[in-house]
């Protein structure tokens, strides 16, 4: 955390959440290894003071100041509702800037369990829950203060060939990602920056979604997506050299640096043609086992994958068709960060599963990195005969601010 600039004065909130052991955990054997795992401030917190005789731990808010943005190298959070907005035809640069310094406000405050300005219910502010509040321009804030030429290269992504866009999950001109380990401070934080960004923009769409909570496993673990596979085993690690090259804007418009670019893309998953695979289909269109995530070739779930190994019959282990194979990257410094969250949405009316994944990529370059690696899957992967994107739009995520700034001042001030 040592990107984190200083703690907000004003702010005599800003103190860890105290959530009770026993409520948190469920008292069960598993939880409580579950509690031991968590991230490193969250263990240390717990570590330092250990279970206080009320049985409480300390449970950390989410730093909101730093040189990057929070909700990026963040721990995923158990909830992600994604909302992009259209500006409004009058919204410009001087209106940008008012609902910018507007939205950090909010953020600001209720990333740290403080009620917004005039809130309606303050009450659901707290507990923080980890919550972070993440916000993204799309092409038409660009357009709207005629700076056209400082978007990030490649934020109107081309098409892809196996795309069927619908237009209610696709586009926005401005993003805001709230991600929360409760969901009930996560509606309240979404509807207090819906509700003051009215003037200024309306929504264009929502996506929520989840993923495991750290109470049935430990933060960090890799997640199950709803194919059943270990989904983020090869990602940058936070901390590491990598993994600062992969994901921070260095190069390129000025503004940015420090920031980065998110694609999100909504992709159907066909839970019941996948059903209709066995197992080892199930594992060879991935490369990996379903069990514990180890590649075809390997034992352990971190082993790395030997792409020439060959079958006693002479064809490769893991397929030339199989989704590892054609998204790999060799370079971990060119990766792309993958923090996605499933959604299920229930049931359509011809009977099938509407379920998929708010695949969440975040990368210094979205032209270097993702682009690639997406052209390598539209041209061929076993995968996409079970899964549809349907949705898909870009932004640039501004670098973080101070306790007297606001997000976006580097590109609106
Ligand atoms: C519903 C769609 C998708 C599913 C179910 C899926 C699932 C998976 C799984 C199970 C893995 C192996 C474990 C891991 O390393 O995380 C994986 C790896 C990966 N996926 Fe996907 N994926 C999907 C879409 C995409 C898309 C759209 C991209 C990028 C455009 C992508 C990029 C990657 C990359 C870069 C890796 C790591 C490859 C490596 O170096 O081993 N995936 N994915």
């Amino acid at each position: 955390m040592s990107d984190r600039v200083g703690e907000d004065p004003a702010m005599p909130e800003q103190r860890p959440n105290r959530v009770s052991r026993r409520g948190f955990l469920g008292g069960t054997a598993a939880a409580v290894a579950a509690m031991a795992a968590c991230s490193p401030r969250q263990t240390a917190s717990t570590a330092s003071s250990g279970p206080s005789p009320a049985g409480e731990v300390d449970w950390a808010n989410e730093p909101f100041h730093g040189v990057h943005q929070a909700g990026i190298a963040t721990i995923p959070q158990t909830y992600g509702t994604f909302v992009a907005f259209d500006l409004r035809p009058k919204t410009g640069r001087t209106e940008l800037q008012r609902l910018m310094r507007l939205l950090t406000d909010d953020a600001r405050r209720l990333t740290q369990g403080v009620p917004a300005l005039a809130d309606s219910d303050p009450e659901l502010a707290a507990p923080a829950a980890r919550l972070t509040i993440t916000f993204g321009f799309g092409p038409g804030v660009f357009s709207a203060v005629d700076a056209e030429d400082q978007a990030p290269p490649a934020l109107r992504l081309p098409s892809f060939s196996i795309d069927r866009l619908e237009k209610k999950w696709s586009g926005g001109d401005l993003l805001v990602q709230a991600c929360a380990d409760d969901r009930l401070t996560l509606a309240h934080a979404v509807r207090v920056i819906v509700k003051d960004a009215r003037a200024f923009a309306t929504v264009r769409w929502v996506q929520h979604g989840f993923r495991r909570p750290p109470s049935t496993q430990p933060l960090g673990t890799t997640q199950r997506n709803l194919f059943g596979q270990l989904d983020g085993t090869v990602n940058p690690r936070p901390g590491t050299p990598e993994f600062d090259r992969a994901v921070w804007v260095s190069d390129g418009p000025e503004w940015l640096r420090g920031g980065t670019t998110l694609v999100l893309r909504r992709i159907r998953m066909h839970l019941e043609t996948w059903d209709e695979l066995d197992r080892e289909g199930k594992e060879f269109a991935i490369g990996r086992r379903l069990s514990d995530g180890a590649p075809l070739t390997g034992e352990k779930e971190t082993d790395e994958p030997d792409f020439s190994a060959l079958t006693p019959a002479g064809f490769p282990v893991i397929s030339e068709m199989a989704h590892i194979r054609r998204a790999h990257v060799a370079d971990p410094g060119m990766r792309i960060l993958r923090r996605p969250y499933n959604y299920d949405e229930g049931i359509t009316a011809d009977g099938r599963s509407d379920a998929g994944l708010l695949f969440a990529a975040y990368q210094a370059s979205i032209e270097r990195q993702f682009i690639p690696i997406q052209r390598r899957l539209d041209e061929a992967d076993l995968l996409n005969q079970w899964t549809t994107p349907i949705g898909s739009a870009a932004f640039a995520i501004p670098p973080g601010c101070g306790p007297d700034g606001w997000i976006g001042e580097t590109l609106l001030g």
